[in-house]
């Protein structure tokens, strides 16, 4: 498949029309997000419906790539993350696809190249702009005819933080009521540029990690004595982060964000045998943060199920944050980025192709 068709500005990028992309061939674009308040906990494992809600942050200089292209006739999906064909992944990608031609009514095998410019499954939600892009992509070389709200939907189905990365900026998911899920969806809260915050990512190790998030959670929820009071604790966190972000208030985000990140830890560090995502740089960096805030710096941490931390800092901060985490021993390297777009489509078959 070509990869030269994208192009390199990652926001918003204009959308192609090319002869090089035939008919049931699409491209798309999505980026991680982080989580502030945490989903950590399923209440339907097939819908891949959440205990909680969660509210989340979409990067804009990290992303995922993929192009997809159906193949009437053919028989069988291929399958290219970052150049490489990985069991594991291809197996959910195929349940993804599957969906996309559930809803098309066809049964075409597909061709799938999918491209991060981030180290994938370590803990920088590679599964979230992953599955985004696929979705993306794939409805539209299906020409589904799809809105956001439904598009997050069949995310959400492929991977529970994949529906977040639909919208840009500020984004909720709601837990949803309802036993099949369809108010389980994504909500824009609050565009990128109305509080252009940046986050720096101190990367600590780019091993994938050991335990991945879905056997995590349901470790978690089976043996961790906190569960309940995560479960009971989460609507109070999320109206506080909610409102703290619809007010622009930094200190109240940095408050919450940095309570449902260690609650979250410390849920799983609970479990029986415990889940211990950081390493030592982790928690040097969580102390950097703690000094850097202690003497007036707005930054802020969070940690999702990996070893990396991400340092949500205003602006004017980002320079004084990245340097100070480079410090810290264990700490490979800073990545930095502010928030993004949500995922869109960047290339489509050309009409008489
Ligand atoms: C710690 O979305 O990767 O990043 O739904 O099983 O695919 P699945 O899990 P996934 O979990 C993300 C967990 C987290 C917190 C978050 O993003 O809210």
């Amino acid at each position: 498949m070509p990869t030269t068709l994208y192009p390199a500005k990652s926001m918003n990028p204009e959308l192609r029309t090319t002869a090089a992309l035939g008919k049931f061939h699409a491209a798309a674009q999505a980026q991680p997000n982080i989580a502030l308040v945490k989903y950590w906990g399923k209440r339907d494992v097939v819908l891949n419906l959440p205990t909680t809600g969660s509210i989340s942050i979409t990067l804009d200089s990290l992303w995922t790539r993929t192009e997809v292209r159906f193949v009437p006739g053919q028989a069988h999906d291929r399958v290219s993350l970052n150049g490489r064909s990985d069991a594991a992944e291809t197996k959910r990608v195929v349940a993804c696809l599957d969906l996309l031609r559930q809803r098309a009514a066809v049964d075409w095998g597909a061709e799938v190249d999918s491209r991060n410019n981030f180290p994938t499954a370590a803990g920088l939600a590679s599964s979230a702009s992953g599955f985004a892009a696929l979705v993306r992509a794939g409805a539209q070389a299906l020409d589904l005819g799809l809105d956001e709200t439904e598009l997050s939907m069949l995310a959400r189905r492929c991977s529970g933080s994949a529906t977040r990365s639909i919208f840009g900026g500020y984004v909720e998911w709601t837990r949803g009521r309802l036993a099949d899920g369809s108010d389980s969806v994504a909500l824009p809260l609050l565009p990128a540029d109305a509080w252009p915050l940046r986050v720096a990512v101190a990367v600590t190790s780019i091993a994938a990690k050991q335990i991945g998030s879905s056997e995590g959670m349901r470790h978690t929820a089976q043996s961790s004595p906190f569960q309940a009071s995560w479960v009971a604790t989460q609507p109070a966190d999320l109206t506080t982060a909610r409102n703290a972000i619809l007010a622009r208030d930094f200190d109240a985000l940095a408050l919450v964000s940095e309570h449902s990140c260690l609650k979250m830890h410390a849920l799983a560090l609970a479990a029986q045998p415990g889940l211990l995502y950081w390493n030592g740089a982790t928690v040097e960096c969580m102390h950097c943060v703690r000094t850097l805030r202690r003497q007036g710096v707005p930054v802020f941490f969070t940690i999702d199920a990996g070893p990396q931390l991400k340092a949500v800092c205003a602006p004017s901060a980002i320079g004084q944050v990245k340097a100070a985490l480079r410090e810290i021993p264990g700490v490979l390297h800073v990545l930095d980025s502010g928030l993004g777009a949500g995922a869109c489509v960047i290339a489509i078959g050309a009409l008489e192709a």
